[in-house]
C-alpha cells in the first residue's frame, strides 16, 4: 500500500473519508483486508491503533482483560501525545468517573444504578411516551418542501427521551440540545464551554433532586442504595453527563442513517408496506451503517498479537471499527456490504452496541427509538423521496459518531 493511500485509510477510518454517501464503507472493508489494525492520528494528535478486525475477533478482542477504561490511564496517553506532537494537553475529563471509564469492579458499582432504569422491561414501559413524542415532532414538519429529518426528528427526539428519563425540565431541553451539539464536534474551543455549561446546570439540578426528590433517573442516582451500592456526587454528576452524551447523538444517528438507507436503496414504499418488519430493517440499519464509527479508546495494558504480524504494544491506545466488522463477509455473507432490510435474520448478531462490561447499558432504549421514529415516519409518509443524492449527503466528521449531517426528505403524503 503506498503512503498516500495508507493516509486516505487513517483518514476514512477515523473520521469517515470523504464524507460523502456511502464511501467510507468501501475503505474499512479494505483496512480489514489489509491488516488487523491501523495506526491513525486523530485531528487532536492523538494515536490511535483503530482495530479492523472481522465480527468474532471483534468481540473477543473487546473482552480482552489486557484492555483498560481506566480514566486516568486513557486521558494521560492522550495528553502524552499531545505534548509529544507540541499542543496544549487538551483532554476533557468530563465523562472519567463514570462506568464508561472504569474497570472492575467499580464499573459494576456505576452501572448497576442505570442498568436497572434501563432493562427491557422499563424501555418498554417508555414506549407510548417515546410514540407520542414522535408524533408531535411529524405534525411539526411540513410534507410539501424538504424537509431536514436530522434536525426535525432524529435530534429531538433522543434527547427529550434522555432528558425525560433523567428528570429535566422541559423548558431547559433546547439549552441542553445546543451544549450536546457543541461538545460532539471536534473542536476545542467550542466543546470546553459548553461542557463547562452543561456540567454547571446539572450540578445545580442534582442539588434540587436531592432536596426535592422525584420518580426520574436523576433522583434514583442521587438516592440510590442498593447492596450497599452508591454513588458519589461527582459520580452522579459524570454519570448524567455520560448519559447524554452517549443517548443523545448515536440515536440520532441512528434513525438518520436508517432513514437515508431506506430511501437511497429505493426501499421505503417496501417497508412501508410491512411495518411490522421494521425492528429487524433497524437491526439490518445499525449493522450496515453503524451510528458509531468506531468503539471509543481502550488502553492497552499489556502487549496483545492480534495475529498477521500485528502486535499492540503496552501503553497504545485502540478503538475498534464497527463498519470492519459489520460488514464481514465470513460473518454476513457475500452481500454483507449491501443494505438488506428483508434479510433474513443473520445467526450472528452486529458488533454495533459493543461487547464485554461496556457493551451499551442503553441498547433496548436506543433499538426503540429508531424503530418507533422509523415506523412512524414511513406509515405517514409511504411516499417520501430523497431530496438530495445521496453523494451530496455528508457526515459528521466525528471519530465516534458516523451519521449524516442533515438527511433531506419530500415527506408528501
Ligand atoms: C443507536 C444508539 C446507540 C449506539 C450505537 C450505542 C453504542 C454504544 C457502544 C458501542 C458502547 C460501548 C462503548 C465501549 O465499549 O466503550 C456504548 C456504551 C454505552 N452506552 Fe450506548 N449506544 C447507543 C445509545 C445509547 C443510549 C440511548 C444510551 C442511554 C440511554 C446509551 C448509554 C450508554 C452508556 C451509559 C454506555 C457505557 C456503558 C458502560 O461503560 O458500561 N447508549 N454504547
Amino acid at each position: 500500500m503506498t503512503t498516500t493511500q495508507h493516509e486516505n485509510l487513517e483518514h476514512a477510518l477515523l473520521l469517515g473519508g470523504e464524507l460523502h454517501g456511502y464511501r467510507h464503507h468501501e475503505v474499512e472493508d479494505a483496512a480489514r483486508q489489509a491488516g488487523p489494525a491501523h495506526l491513525a492520528v486523530q485531528p487532536n494528535h492523538v494515536r490511535v491503533h483503530v482495530a479492523t478486525l472481522g465480527l468474532e475477533a471483534a468481540r473477543t478482542f473487546l473482552t480482552d482483560e489486557r484492555l483498560s477504561k481506566d480514566a486516568l490511564g486513557v486521558a494521560g496517553a492522550m495528553r502524552q501525545h499531545m505534548v509529544a506532537a507540541g499542543v496544549e494537553p487538551n483532554v476533557s475529563a468530563i465523562i472519567g468517573g463514570s462506568m464508561i471509564n472504569a474497570d472492575p469492579p467499580d464499573h459494576a458499582r456505576l452501572r448497576r444504578p442505570v442498568a436497572a432504569a434501563l432493562t427491557p422491561r422499563r424501555v418498554e414501559a417508555l414506549r407510548d411516551s417515546v410514540t407520542a413524542i414522535t408524533r408531535g415532532l411529524l405534525d411539526d414538519l411540513d410534507p410539501g418542501r424538504p424537509t431536514d429529518v436530522v434536525a426535525g426528528l432524529a435530534l429531538p427526539l433522543p434527547l427529550t427521551v434522555i432528558c425525560e428519563l433523567l428528570g429535566v425540565p422541559g423548558e431547559d431541553q433546547a439549552m441542553l440540545a445546543a451544549w450536546s451539539s457543541a461538545m460532539m464536534t471536534e473542536v476545542p474551543e467550542q466543546q470546553q464551554p459548553a461542557s463547562e455549561a452543561m456540567v454547571g446546570y446539572l450540578a445545580a439540578l442534582i442539588e434540587q433532586k436531592r432536596a426535592k426528590p422525584d420518580d426520574a433517573l436523576l433522583s434514583a442516582l442521587v438516592h440510590v442504595d442498593v447492596e450497599g451500592d452508591r454513588l458519589a456526587p461527582d459520580e452522579v454528576l459524570t454519570t448524567a453527563v455520560l448519559m447524554i452524551a452517549a443517548g443523545h447523538e448515536t440515536t440520532t444517528a441512528g434513525i438518520g442513517n436508517t432513514l437515508a438507507a431506506l430511501l437511497h436503496t429505493g426501499q421505503w414504499s417496501a417497508v412501508a408496506a410491512k411495518p411490522d418488519a421494521v425492528p429487524d430493517v433497524v437491526r439490518e440499519s445499525l449493522r450496515f451503517d453503524p451510528p458509531t464509527r468506531n468503539i471509543p479508546h481502550y488502553l492497552v495494558r499489556e502487549p496483545i498479537d492480534l495475529g498477521d504480524h500485528v502486535t499492540l504494544p503496552a501503553g497504545a491506545l485502540t478503538m475498534v471499527n464497527l463498519g470492519a466488522a459489520n460488514r464481514d463477509p465470513e460473518a454476513f455473507g457475500p452481500d454483507a456490504h449491501r443494505f438488506v432490510p428483508f434479510r433474513p435474520r443473520p445467526a450472528r448478531s452486529h458488533l454495533t452496541f459493543g461487547n464485554g462490561w461496556h457493551r451499551c447499558v442503553g441498547s433496548a432504549l436506543a433499538a426503540m427509538e429508531i424503530e418507533i421514529a422509523v415506523r412512524e415516519t414511513l406509515v405517514r409518509f409511504p411516499d417520501a423521496v430523497a431530496a438530495i443524492p445521496v453523494d451530496r449527503m455528508v457526515r459528521n466528521p466525528h471519530v465516534v459518531i458516523n451519521g449524516f449531517t442533515r438527511v433531506d426528505i419530500v415527506l408528501g403524503g
